[in-house]
């Protein structure tokens, strides 16, 4: 896939607006079809990215059970924060894999394939990367209804971490054509149309008897509360974890968590960088993938280790800045 465009960078973005350097006539490389599934499941299988088509919007994909595949998601994205991404399955038995269904849970399946996100008990076994997961034990999991979505999924055989295909701050897109715009023809998309939805999934979190919505969606709230039978509490989006069954959207340990620390106190585990002695060390050489890639097992290791946590600094370029937002949640006070 050739580079024709250097000019995209995520910051130039104001968040809502077109890149102003991108206009329509600009080349940005070719779409993929159907006959090529099977090239592009062999790059997801490699730990590429690859763009595909789902009813609701384009999803930028990668294998969810290889962290560094789902690292290339927010380098390609510029996405500056580890939210835990939806895992896209082909079918049920995919799903089952993956995450405990409750009666309940299997219930609002019903709606599957389509436009809703059931998070659910992760199985700890089902080599999820929890970098997929933001370090929760709990998993995000949908069926897209798009024929080339399930196509694609089953070609790869593995669980597609997916979040809407475009850079950071810009709008999701409905089309294969404004992905290539978007990310300037440097990731190759599989074309299945325009998007039916426009909008995203809608997002449940099932916990017991309780059933939240954690973001509206291209599922109406009216049509779920028709075929459970019982009311869905809403969650306001990133807020506190105010109830009972509301989920917390971010990892936090048990242990107090200091952030920035160059000199541990006595009794505190270390969780160091680069060229420094620790109880763990997210990497030796200072590299910011390493580091991402252990960060939520290191701190869960820790956790369960000791009462205090110490975390040394760590650079705020690259995916550094990712690192630091989720370190920064993990410490806030409770
Ligand atoms: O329609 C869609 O859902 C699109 C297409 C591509 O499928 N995907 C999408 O993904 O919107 P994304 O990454 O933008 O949405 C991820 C959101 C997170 O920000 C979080 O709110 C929620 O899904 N989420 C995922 N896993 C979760 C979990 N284990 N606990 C709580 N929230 C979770
Ligand atoms: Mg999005």
């Amino acid at each position: 896939m050739p580079v024709k465009l250097d000019v995209l960078a995520p910051q130039l973005s104001n968040g809502r607006q077109q890149n102003p350097f991108i206009t329509a006539d600009m080349p940005t490389g070719t779409a993929y079809t159907r006959s090529d599934i099977p090239h592009l499941a062999a790059l997801l299988r490699q730990g590429e990215v690859v763009a595909f088509p789902t009813e609701t919007v384009y999803g930028l994909g990668a294998d969810a059970t290889n962290s560094d595949a789902v690292l290339r998601i927010y380098e390609t994205k510029g996405r500056p924060r580890f939210n835990p991404l939806i895992v896209h399955v082909a079918d049920l038995a995919m799903a089952e894999q993956l995450a405990e269904f409750s009666p309940l849970a299997r219930k609002l399946a019903g709606f599957w394939p389509g436009p809703l996100t059931l998070v659910l008990p992760r199985k700890p076994d089902a080599g999820l990367s929890d970098i997929a997961t933001a370090g929760l034990d709990t998993v995000g999991i949908r069926i897209p209804n798009h024929p080339l979505a399930q196509e694609l999924i089953r070609a790869a055989g593995r669980p597609l971490a997916a979040p809407s295909a475009n850079p950071s701050g810009r709008l999701s897109p409905t089309t294969a054509a404004q992905v290539l715009k978007g990310f300037g023809g440097r990731v190759p998309v599989l074309d299945g149309g325009a998007a039916d939805a426009g909008v995203e999934s809608t997002i449940l979190a099932v916990t017991g008897d309780t059933v939240t919505q954690l973001r509206a969606g291209a599922l109406p709230r009216d049509a779920i509360e028709a075929l459970i039978g019982r009311p869905v509490a809403i969650a306001e989006d990133g807020g506190p974890v105010t109830a009972p069954g509301m989920l917390a959207s971010h990892y936090a340990p048990n242990a107090r968590l200091r952030i920035h620390v160059e000199h541990p106190e006595p009794g505190e585990a270390y969780l160091a960088f680069g060229d420094r002695p620790g109880t763990l060390n997210l990497s030796p050489t200072g590299d910011l993938r390493e580091a991402a890639r252990n960060l939520f097992a290191m701190l869960h290791q820790l956790d369960a280790a000791a009462e205090r946590i110490a975390v040394a600094p760590i650079p705020d370029n690259g995916l550094g800045e990712a690192i630091n937002d989720r370190l920064k949640r993990a410490a806030a006070p409770r």
